[in-house]
């Protein structure tokens, strides 16, 4: 961390006001959310929306979730509402689900990398509802680490990731999800999961009576609706699309627990310094080998991985292994998260 980070300040009711009006003068206010700390700015100031992706390093193209204060201001960035987002929004709003829609005329093509879709979330975190109140409008917040590096969850990991390049940090205390929002598409003719995340799939299908689609990587068939000629390119600006993403500059590899003691003694002999991010397996810590033992449930476990994964990352070690979870439905956020922080 550098001298000039910006430090976390306690999100009170002052934080909050003062963070609203740097928002309304076109500055970036990280803050938190349930699922990780957020970089945000105006969403509808183009200027402020391009010093997100300044800060953060990201691909103009690439586009920003909207957060917004209740359901009643969807009517301002979506023309049409259909019916499966009110379906899905009374059920699990606030909360860590953002929905893909199409866009109204007027909301600007800087927030959504030049799509004509916009992507929307009410978080349920106190602290991101009172500035959403104050400020008045829609936040854009991608999660407020550099472009694809680890998302914090804690205030003092934004301080780590941007230095000086956002104006204040609103500290807010660890986030209690963890993972990122579950994503899911409604802009075609039917729903799309892009990303994974804490609501499963099975919650939303059980509200909406239907199976949804899975972007290509998963074996799903393609949306017909989106074999059109500009599809790679729409494609690969979703999430999970891209192999890197989440991940610690340490490199990192998944391993089955059966054969993480064979691969532990190799590595030591060969003189290398591990760390080993365990939610089961005991291994002993010598010299050579640093472990984090992390909780046995998925969502416990969720909230302490990319802390976890950062901690290791700190420690300068040659390579980080992490022991794969189950394959189970509430680890699939998890494992998603992973295989992109070990591709
Ligand atoms: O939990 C979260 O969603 C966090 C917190 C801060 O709310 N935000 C977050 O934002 O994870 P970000 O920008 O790191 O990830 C948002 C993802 C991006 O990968 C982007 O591709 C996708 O949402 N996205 C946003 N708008 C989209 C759109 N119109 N079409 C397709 N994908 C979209
Ligand atoms: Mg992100």
């Amino acid at each position: 961390m550098s001298k000039n980070s910006i430090k976390p300040v306690i999100a009170d009711a002052d934080a909050i006001n003062h963070a609203a009006d740097l928002l309304r003068q076109g500055r970036l206010v990280a803050f938190p959310t349930e699922t990780v700390y957020g970089l945000g700015a105006d969403a509808k100031n183009p200027v402020a929306v391009a010093a997100i992706f300044k800060a953060k390093g990201r691909p103009a193209d690439h586009p920003l979730i909207v957060h917004i204060a209740d359901m009643d201001s969807l009517g301002d960035w979506v023309s049409t509402v259909p019916e499966t987002a009110l379906k899905l929004a009374h059920r699990f709003w606030p909360g860590p689900l953002a929905m893909i829609l199409n866009k109204k005329p007027e909301v600007p093509l800087a927030v959504t990398g030049g799509q004509q879709t916009v992507g929307l979330r009410m978080p349920d975190h106190p602290v991101a509802l009172a500035l959403l109140k104050s400020f008045g409008g829609g936040i854009a917040a991608p999660s407020a680490n550099r472009f694809c590096r680890i998302s914090p969850t804690q205030a003092m990991h934004v301080s780590e990731e941007l230095g000086d390049a956002v104006d204040m940090i609103l500290d807010g205390g660890p986030c209690q999800v963890g993972v990122e929002s579950t994503i899911i598409d409604l802009s075609g003719s039917r729903p799309r999961l892009l990303r994974p995340g804490h609501i499963t799939r099975q919650e939303i299908e059980a509200v909406l009576q239907t199976k949804l689609m899975t972007p290509p990587t998963s074996n799903a068939a393609p949306d017909p609706d989106r074999l059109s000629a500009n599809t790679p390119a729409l494609e690969i600006r979703a999430p999970g699309m891209m192999t890197v993403h989440y991940a610690p500059t340490t490199p990192a590899i998944r391993c089955p627990a059966e054969q993480l003691p064979d691969k532990i003694r190799q590595l030591i002999a060969d003189g290398k310094r591990i760390g080993l991010l365990s939610y089961q397996l005991e291994i002993t810590e010598i010299n050579q080998i640093r472990v984090l033992r992390l909780p046995e449930q998925a969502g416990n476990y969720a909230q302490s991985f990319y802390a976890g994964l950062r901690e290791l990352d700190n420690l300068q070690l040659d390579l980080i292994l992490v022991e794969q979870p189950p394959q189970t439905e509430p680890w699939r956020a998890i494992n998603d998260r992973l295989s992109k922080a070990t591709a």
